[in-house]
């Protein structure tokens, strides 16, 4: 059998499947091609959030990473919450834990704290309200200018609503290794390649980086914005997957990625094969102790009611 046949022939029952147990397939835009096809919605961070919140289904398949599945069980306790791989976990999540940002929280007591909603349920639940990077700005911009903020754990997407706020922040030292991983002159050289395309980075990215953008956004954003935009030609400084909705959505352009290095193993790790698994077994699930999701889920419903 052909890799063609053998997806085909998964994502045939996959479809059948998630018929039989009523439920939706989210993916993020970094996922493989053949897990996008087969969701019913394909988006960012906050994008995800809002349909884990309003959907009416009785089971949410994730293809994400860790964070993005729990905070889907935060939103929905009463739904069977699947993460097809179960060790796809976000390395910068992990790079701050619930005690660490209580012990900053001691240092600065009259602080609002701001998590980016790439962090785990528990660090979630010692903050005051999440942000994803497409309302990041405004959820600072939403905390009165007297209180000091502190913003965890993305030091570059920090640094980034710093420039676009002009408001200094307590920023912890964390990172993506994978836009981390993008330098300036890997941007000059591409720009050299390709003179005529606009530059189109992710807020994860190094300031460096996004200092020579033509645009900084979510994924989402990113995709929207080649849509509506009249150049022909961009160089994209974010994960390699979200050349396919790009290419699927602007045929008639072109998108070169800003480094090939721009791959997150923990995004490629969910597979069809995986899919069709979590929906035969039911699992593996993602749930939340009630006593941090009750303190966890405010950070979030803050976060979407300022999106709204
Ligand atoms: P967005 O989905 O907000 O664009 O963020 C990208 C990301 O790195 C998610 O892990
Ligand atoms: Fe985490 Fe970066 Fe991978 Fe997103 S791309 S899941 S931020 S490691």
């Amino acid at each position: 059998m052909t890799e063609r046949d053998q997806i085909q022939e998964l994502s045939f029952e996959i479809k059948k499947l998630k018929q039989e147990h009523k439920a939706i397939i989210l993916s993020h835009v970094y996922q493989r091609p053949e897990v996008q096809d087969v969701a019913d919605f394909v988006g960012d961070s906050l994008g995800l959030s809002q349909q884990a919140a309003g959907t009416d289904a009785g089971v949410i398949v994730f293809c994400g990473v860790h964070f993005m599945a729990e905070s889907a069980a935060i939103l929905s306790p009463d739904k069977i919450v699947l993460l097809p791989e179960e060790n796809a976990g976000c390395p910068m999540a992990d790079m701050i834990t619930e005690i660490d940002l209580s012990r900053k929280k001691e240092e600065v007591p009259d602080a609002t704290v701001v998590c980016y909603v790439n962090t785990s349920a528990a660090v979630k639940a010692e903050s005051d309200i999440a942000c994803t990077s497409a309302n990041a700005v405004k959820v600072v911009a939403s905390v009165p200018p007297e209180r000091p903020v502190i913003f965890v754990p993305d030091k570059n997407l920090g640094h980034y609503i710093m420039k676009k706020t002009g408001r200094e922040m307590i920023v912890w030292d964390g990172y993506c290794h994978t836009h981390h991983r993008l330098m300036a002159e890997d941007v000059l050289k591409a720009r050299e390649k390709h003179p005529g395309a606009l530059v189109l980075v992710h807020p994860e990215c190094r300031p460096e980086v996004v200092d020579l953008a033509d645009e900084v956004s979510s994924t989402t954003g990113m995709i929207r914005f080649a849509r509506e935009n009249r150049a022909k030609e961009f160089i994209i400084g974010t994960e390699a997957g979200i050349l396919y909705p790009l290419r699927r959505q602007c045929p008639e352009k072109r998108f070169y990625l800003a480094s090939e290095k721009m791959i997150c193993p923990n995004m490629k790790a969910t597979t069809l094969e995986k899919v069709y698994r979590a929906l035969v077994n039911l699992a593996p699930r993602i749930t939340v102790p009630p006593e941090i999701r009750e303190r966890a889920v405010r950070s979030l419903e803050r976060m979407l009611a300022v999106s709204r």
